[in-house]
This record gives structure tokens, sequence and C-alpha cells, in this order.
């Protein structure tokens, strides 16, 4: 298994451009199932994730090619619609090939995705919205048997206990582009992505009106054809590396950075004193260059992760790593998802002081972390302990980097070119900790305690 080993301290700068979006190219994907037409997808991110839906494609008939960041899909055989358990437990986005299938095939047999590392994640709404449509679901041997006729519009309340669901959304949406009458999706997620996915069906020659907003409108047709699609770039990328900046007081310019679906991030940026500076428009009037720079101190600040427009759960970790150096206590309190904080204990090890009540989290700024061997556990927190990394004095080394790779491509590649010293290497090639032992002079005088931040950052 890979890890990076980091070496704190470095400021960084450059220009980088934002990568295509995952969380959009997953259901995009999935949705290429309802047409028997190729369709072609641009700006796609090389990731396992995506490498992993191209399997499942590839499991229920359809032909796929990759390279130069385009994906090429056809469906040559409709004859298998089944998600086994190996493909699906890799990768949860798996299920949004649960409308697509259901929708244009009749039935749909996917394997029911099991819990994740920070906590429950069900799909009662995904099942409710396919009932409300006319399907017949029931579960057998860990999979899911959904059937149907033609699917039938109706009014559907995606609304769940922690808002809305984006991949219900996203599932419930492409299914009733094929369905007989008017679907209406109240209380559906209004995160970026559901617009990605809803330009690209209309593409194909969909109509749905409203996406981006929670009142969803979708007019049934009888078939979809080909399309050529730009997948957005990933805001949550483009925010992680706004903080790489950041937490370095770096001087970084981005160049397609989704300026609008990051409002709520830069606003807290800002609050905390870190400068962002657009540049030029690009074309694309979502996309624009910024420039992140920060030369002072930072502040504390309080976050609340909220479905989009507000803060994103996906920025939450990144943001922890860069408040432990800010001056003073900050609060985060995890909204979407209570248990996400498996990089709290990690970035303990880094001499973080952040303590825990429930979903609510305060981080106390010293402006300092320290170089440790830490463990990645999921792909956010991940992200956290390498901007950790990247600021603590010394050597840190950041196992499971794995869990990284589903979501950033070769980031350690990115991080060189901005000047970062970091390096990935195989976990069996580094040593084992030495054995300390401090001398009564060395405790004397401190050995052993948190070092200040370098001046560089
Ligand atoms: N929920 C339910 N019932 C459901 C579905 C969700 O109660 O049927 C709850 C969840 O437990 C959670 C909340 O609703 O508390 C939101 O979950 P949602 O369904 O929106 O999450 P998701 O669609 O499965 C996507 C992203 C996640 C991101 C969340 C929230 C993809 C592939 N995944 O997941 O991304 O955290 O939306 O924004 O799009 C990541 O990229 O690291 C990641 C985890």
């Amino acid at each position: 298994m890979d890890s990076f080993v980091i070496q704190g301290g470095r400021r960084l700068t450059g220009r980088m451009q934002i990568e295509g979006a995952k969380n959009a190219a997953l259901p995009i994907l999935a949705a290429t199932l309802l047409t028997d037409e190729p369709v072609i997808l641009q700006n796609v991110p090389e990731h396992s994730d995506i490498r992993n839906m191209l399997g499942l494609l590839q499991s229920v008939g359809s032909e796929t090619t990759m390279g130069g960041g385009e994906i090429k899909t056809h469906v040559t055989d409709s004859s298998r619609s089944v998600g086994q358990y190996d493909i699906v437990k890799t990768m949860r986005a798996s299920i949004s090939t649960l409308g697509p299938l259901l929708a244009k095939r009749g039935v749909a047999v996917i394997s029911m995705p099991g819990g994740c590392s920070f906590g429950d994640r069900p799909i009662d709404l995904h099942l409710r919205g396919m009932e409300a449509l006319g399907a017949k679901i029931a579960m057998r041997n860990g999979y899911i048997t959904a059937t149907c006729d033609r699917l039938q519009g109706a009014t559907i309340f995606l609304g769940g206990p922690f808002g809305s669901t984006v991949l219900g959304t996203a599932n419930v949406m492409s299914a009733a582009v094929l369905a007989r009458g008017i679907t209406t999706i109240e209380s559906a997620a209004c995160e970026p992505e559901i617009v990605d996915l809803a330009t690209m069906l209309n593409g194909m020659g969909a109509r749905i009106r409203g996406a981006g907003g929670p009142r969803i409108t979708i007019e049934g047709v009888d078939q979809l054809g080909s399309v050529t699609h730009r997948i957005m770039p990933d805001r949550i990328i483009a925010g992680t590396y706004a903080i790489a900046a950041a937490i370095t007081n770096g001087d970084v310019i981005l160049d397609e950075f989704p300026w609008d679906s990051l409002l709520a991030a830069m606003d807290r940026l800002r609050t905390i004193g870190v400068h962002i500076h657009r540049v030029t428009p690009d074309p694309d009037p979502r996309c624009c260059t910024v420039q992140v720079t920060s030369e002072r101190r930072l502040r504390a600040t309080q976050i609340t992760t909220q479905p989009h427009p507000g803060f994103a759960t996906d920025l939450q970790a990144q943001f922890m790593a860069l408040l432990c150096m800010a001056e003073g206590n900050s609060i985060i309190n995890e909204k979407i998802y209570p248990e996400r904080f498996l990089h709290v204990a990690e970035l303990g090890r880094m001499g973080a002081r952040i303590t825990r009540h429930g979903s609510v989290c305060v981080v106390e700024g010293t402006g300092q972390l320290v170089g440790a061997r830490v463990m990645a556990s999921d792909l956010r927190a991940s992200a956290c302990l390498v901007l950790a990394g990247l600021a603590a004095q010394g050597e840190t080394v950041v196992d499971r980097v794995y869990h990284l790779d589903r979501g950033y491509f070769k980031m350690e590649e990115t991080l060189q070119r901005l000047g970062a010293s970091i390096e990935r290497v195989d976990a069996k090639e580094i040593p084992s900790d030495p054995n300390f032992e401090l001398s009564a002079t060395e405790i004397a005088a401190g050995a052993g305690t948190v070092i200040k931040q370098s001046p560089d950052c």
C-alpha cells in the first residue's frame, strides 16, 4: 500500500487547473445506461472510482473506452442488469445505476451498499422515489431487486432527516426522464452536480426544468439519444487546493475554479483572513481564475455543514486542518454526517487540540502542527492529513493513500509542481519509528512537545 512522505513548511506557489468533478461524473456515467446511442464525456478525472464505475457499466453491457480525459460509452447488450457486490462494495455511487437500469430495462438488481467508514448512509429515499414512480422493490440476499413495466410520473418528496439526498435526487431524476407523464421532485438536492447531470440529460433529449433548486420538474420522453458533455470542474478539489495555498501561507492561481459553487467555503476563507482574488472571468460564467494568498495569522471561525448552497461536508475535514493553524477556538458543527470525524484523532497525533462533543468539534487553534505518522481513513480525511502535513514542522507520513486516489488525481504530483516536498512510497519501504528514549535533560528542555510553526508557513 502506498503512503505519502511530506516534509512540511514549504510555501506553495504557482498555477494549476482544477480537474473534472468525480461526484458529477459518477451519476452521469450511470445515466449513459439510459440510451442505446454512444455518449462522449469530456474532462473526466481518471480516479479509481471512475474506473470502478466503468467496470460496473461493462458488467451490465456497456462498451467503454477511456483516455486523455475523455470517456466513450455505448450500450451493446441490455440482457444483464445486475450490479454485483464485488463492485458495489468498493463504491457507494454504484447505487446511481438503479434508476437508469430500471427506467430503460424495467429491471435492476443492485447489491445493497453497506455502511461507510464515517457512519450510516441509508438509501431509503432512493427506494421511496422509485416506488413512487411505480417500481416494485424487493430485498433478496443483500440485493435490491427493482422491477416495473413503464415508470409513471409522480410527485415525490425527497427530504430526509439531514436534508435532501444528492445521489437520491440523481437517481430519481434519471429514472423519471423515461417515465410516462410528469414527475415533480420536491425537496430536491440543489448541488451543482445535479445541475450538471440535468444538463447532460437534456442534451440527450430529456425535458428537465428547475435543477439547482428544490423543485425539479421532469416531463418524460420515450427515448434518449447521443450526447457529448463536458463534466463540470470539481468544487471540492478546488476548495482543497485553495486551503493548501492558505495553510502554507502560499500564493497559488487556480484555473477553472467553480466560483458559484463555492461561495460558502470562500466566505469562511475570507472570514479567517485568506485573500481570494478573482483574476479573470473564464468563458464559462460558472468558472473563473482565482488567486489564493495568505501571509498573515489566521482567525478562528464557526462552520456548520449544510446541503448546498451551505458549507459542504466534503470540505469539513480540510477546513479543520486549516483551523488548527488559526489563532483561537473554532467550532465545527457537522450536520450531514454526524460521525464524519475520523481525522480528529489523527490530527491529534500531529499536536492538534480538538475536543469533540457528538457532532460538534471545538478546534483550539495554536498555529502549530508537528509531523507524525498518521493513517488515512476516508477520502476527505486523507486530504485533511495531507494539508496538515504540508503545514507541520518536520516529516509527516500519511498511510493508506488509496483513499485519496479515489478523488484526487495524482495529488502528490500537483503539490510537487507547487513546490511541496511530498513523495509517494511503498509503505513497506518506510522504516518503523525509532525507539525514542528521552534523557532527563531533554525532558527538562522540553523535547517531545510540539514545535512552533516555521516562519515560512
Ligand atoms: N440520507 C438518508 N436517506 C437516503 C439518502 C441519504 O437519510 O436515502 C442522508 C444521509 O445519511 C446523509 C444525508 O442524507 O446524512 C445526505 O446524504 P446524500 O444522499 O446526499 O449523500 P450521497 O448522495 O450518498 C453525495 C456525495 C458525498 C457527499 C454527499 C453530501 C457522491 C458520489 N457522493 O453522497 O461525497 O458527502 O453527497 O454532499 O456524489 C465525498 O466525495 O467524499 C463524498 C462522501
